[in-house]
């Protein structure tokens, strides 16, 4: 790795323009900066696998997506000159509302929904019936996070509302004893937003066309804390690739998956999935155990919490 470390590849890192997408085979069109940082992410993940294994503490990326250079883009002849069908400005997939990243203090959660709404970036858009972008309160206590909409969530647009989805309100709240729900302090979404035919687990080009949205919409939230259900989640949002069964009932810290802009650190806990409790009633110990976790947790952390909490008996 030498040669990346003498590369000049040190932050705050501007990828020279113009790199258009013959540098990057597989990549579509005019690089945008998301397609720059996910290449640079990539060659920091390399980095950080041959160095050891560890991952090293980076300032965030600061690309910029290229203008159309007339030899790529879809709407752009070899000319430059405008297609027949091109939009009239902003017309570079990097501008396109799927890809564009809105500044931090100009986003919202409206934002990412529509963005969500219109989102091709990956098969899923084909057979969904509804996109399912979260729902909650804006400054939540916990961010839940599952793993992807099932039938139940893709029929009406809400995460978590089969079966799963009342168990795990169920437990949020465990009688009054966690104090949790979706209406008071929590907001729940999903790794991927559009259902995976069949429930199969998300694959790997989903989960990396989707977490951008889930990057965004946890810098809008700015949760105390964050629940991850499941493998997906947890492996995703830890970039790790220890089982759940290993990885559950321990507080780690989140810094931040992909495409995650500026310094996020946020306590994250994961615990079992619900469907996975649907399965295996043997699960449900083990998952109070983080709950109760959870909850001295929030107690520490959130004063409000803690006093509703002490009247109430574990
Ligand atoms: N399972 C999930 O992971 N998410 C949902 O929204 C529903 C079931």
């Amino acid at each position: 790795m030498e040669h990346l470390k003498n590369s000049g590849l040190r932050r705050p890192f501007h990828v020279p323009y113009p790199l258009s997408s013959s540098a990057l085979p597989g990549f579509n069109g005019d690089v945008t900066k998301e397609e720059k940082t996910t290449a640079a992410l990539f060659l920091d993940l390399t980095d950080d696998y041959l160095d050891g294994g560890y991952r090293k503490h980076r300032e965030p990326y600061e690309c910029t997506g290229d203008p159309p250079t007339g030899t790529s883009g879809a709407f752009f002849s070899e000319s430059g000159e405008k297609t027949p069908g091109a939009p009239e400005s902003a017309a570079t997939a990097d501008t396109a509302p799927e890809n564009a990243v809105p500044a931090e203090d100009e986003d919202s959660l409206e934002k990412v929904a529509e963005d969500i709404g219109h989102c091709t970036r990956c098969g899923l858009c084909k057979t969904r019936t509804n996109t399912v972008p979260g729902e909650g309160v804006p400054r939540p206590l916990v961010m839940v996070i599952g793993e992807g909409p099932g039938a139940d969530e893709d029929a009406t647009g809400r995460p978590f509302v089969g079966r799963a989805g009342q168990l795990l309100d169920r437990m949020l709240d465990s009688r009054g004893k966690i104090g949790l729900s979706r209406t008071r302090n929590c907001y729940i979404a999903n790794v991927v937003k559009c259902r995976p035919p069949g429930n199969r687990n998300p694959q790997p080009d989903e989960i990396i066309a989707c977490v951008p949205f889930l990057a965004r919409q946890i810098t809008i939230l700015k949760p105390t804390v964050i629940l991850a259900l499941g493998n997906t989640a947890a492996k995703t949002l830890l970039d790790n690739t220890e089982g759940i069964t290993r990885l559950r009932g321990l507080f780690t810290v989140f810094s931040g998956p992909l495409f995650m802009s500026g310094k996020t650190e946020i306590p994250l806990l994961p615990t079992f999935h619900p469907s996975a409790l649907l399965r295996d009633q043997s699960l449900k110990t083990p998952v109070w155990e983080d709950l109760k976790t959870l909850r001295a947790k929030l107690c520490e952390l959130n004063r409000r919490y803690a006093a509703e909490m002490a009247n109430i008996p574990l």
